[in-house]
């Protein structure tokens, strides 16, 4: 099977590596890709993986190449050529296409569709309101004291969701989204959330239209700095599986968001194939979701596929193809680490360029793999060339045992001004 991979982060990097290991593959191309990507060679028969300069999110040159290299299988990696329709276009050209579809690509492209798509459906969610109009906005927000937290409706590139803790900070974030417009058009409109205290976790669920089938708990790390201190940023770590969730309480979240959630699918007309990651805080009230996202997650995904024992060319397929039911996902019991070595300054300004040294030492630790991220080959050396850099896994008989081991392989890696969080899987350890 020839097989094209659209994206070039750390998430695309797992979803290469682990595709590249199953004995489907017989070719594989990565768009745009990175420089870990580059050096991804096919389990079957030794092929190296090509990444190809078109970007994510140029359809019609993503549509030409699949084309003329005749490929058998494309997989997405990132929300944006999800939401531009990239599934509905490949489609409609008759090529196999792993992803969700525009229609269900809105449960992240929009909040406000969402959060009405949960109260709905019964689904477990936050206390809230969805408004255009600015004077309605401030009113709900005084019915919750001030503490809520105000999201811009549309994709704000991870941003556009401001936390409130009284009712001046409330109204000046309603004001910032919707009159001064600081994350664009996607501020017409908000979700104006309850302020919900617990325990964040991440969920995963891969779907083929009927069938859900959840994945075991992991947990990002999205400050960053250590003790969740400092800005948001797209992820800084993460592990798997999380204690904050044992298997009964997973089973029970996933009763009681997925079946609503696939149930209402079907009523709507929505054909969801694809994966759903929705955040989930875990409050004194029981799981609550706080948003859905409509891909994998990254870092998760780099924890999820070092654990997981299926044929990733087999599950994606299914998915795709409406056969899911047939398959059951199995999971390595070692529990897995991935630390973010960032560029100084993310998820501020940072410099590009610097040489990265030491990943072959990291590389033969037991059970370890590093995921690149932002990377590039310069004059043949590999270069940062994104705020988050690698993607540092590791497995082990237990987190402790995993996290020791990343850490490890993080020593063995250099590059000027490399930031990294140093408690990564630390909360999991002291429950
Ligand atoms: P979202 O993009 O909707 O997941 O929001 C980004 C982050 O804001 C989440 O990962 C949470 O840490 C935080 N957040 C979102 N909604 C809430 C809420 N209702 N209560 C508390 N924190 C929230
Ligand atoms: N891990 C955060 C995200 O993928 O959105």
């Amino acid at each position: 099977m020839k097989i094209l991979v659209i994206g070039s982060g750390g998430r695309e990097h797992a979803l290469v590596w682990k595709l590249a290991q199953s004995p489907h593959a017989t070719q594989m191309w990565c768009a745009p890709g990175n420089a870990g990507i580059a050096q991804e060679r096919l389990g079957k028969n030794g092929t190296a993986v090509e990444c190809v300069n078109i970007g994510a999110e140029d359809l019609p040159k993503l549509l030409a190449f699949a084309q003329e290299k005749r490929v058998d299988f494309t997989v997405v990696g990132p929300d944006n050529p999800l939401a531009l329709g990239i599934v509905d276009l490949f489609q409609k050209h008759g090529l196999k296409i792993w992803g969700v579809n525009q229609k269900a690509s809105q449960f992240e492209a929009s909040k406000v569709f969402s959060q009405k798509f949960m109260e709905k459906y019964g689904i477990p969610t936050a206390a809230a309101g969805t408004f255009s109009d600015v004077v309605a906005a401030k009113k709900f927000t005084a019915t919750l004291g001030g503490k809520c937290v105000v999201k811009a409706d549309g994709l704000a590139l991870g941003k556009g969701v401001l936390i409130c803790h009284n009712q001046a900070e409330a109204e000046k974030a309603v004001d910032e989204i919707m009159v001064s417009k600081a994350f664009g058009a996607a501020g017409a409109n908000v979700v104006i959330q309850e302020f919900l205290e617990g325990i964040e976790v991440s969920l995963h669920a891969l779907c083929d239209g009927t069938t859900a089938k959840i994945f075991p708990t992991s947990q990002d790390h999205k400050r960053a700095l250590d003790n969740d201190e400092g800005l948001n940023t797209g992820g800084m770590g993460t592990y798997s599986p999380s204690p904050f969730l044992n298997d009964t309480q997973l089973a029970e979240t996933a009763r009681r968001v997925l079946e609503p959630f696939m149930r209402g699918c079907v009523t709507e007309g929505i054909d969801y194939r694809g994966l759903l990651y929705p955040g989930v805080m875990l409050t004194k009230n029981g799981p609550k979701i706080l948003e859905f996202n409509a891909r994998f997650g990254d870092p998760e995904t780099q924890v999820y596929l070092t654990r997981l024992e299926n044929d990733l060319v087999e599950l994606l397929d299914a998915s795709a193809s409406g056969t899911l039911a047939k398959h059951k996902l199995q999971w390595s019991p070692l529990a897995s680490v991935c630390v973010v070595m960032a560029s100084g300054g993310y998820p501020g300004n940072y410099a590009k360029g610097k040489v990265i040294t030491g990943l072959d030492a990291a590389n033969v630790l037991p059970h370890t793999k590093v995921f690149h991220a932002g990377t590039a080959i310069k004059d043949g050396q590999i270069v940062t060339n994104g705020g988050r850099v690698l993607g540092v896994t590791s497995l082990g008989k237990d987190l402790r045992a995993a996290q020791a081991v990343a850490y490890a392989a993080v020593e063995c890696i250099q590059f000027d001004d490399a930031h990294f969080r140093c408690d990564i899987a630390a909360k999991a350890l002291v429950v």
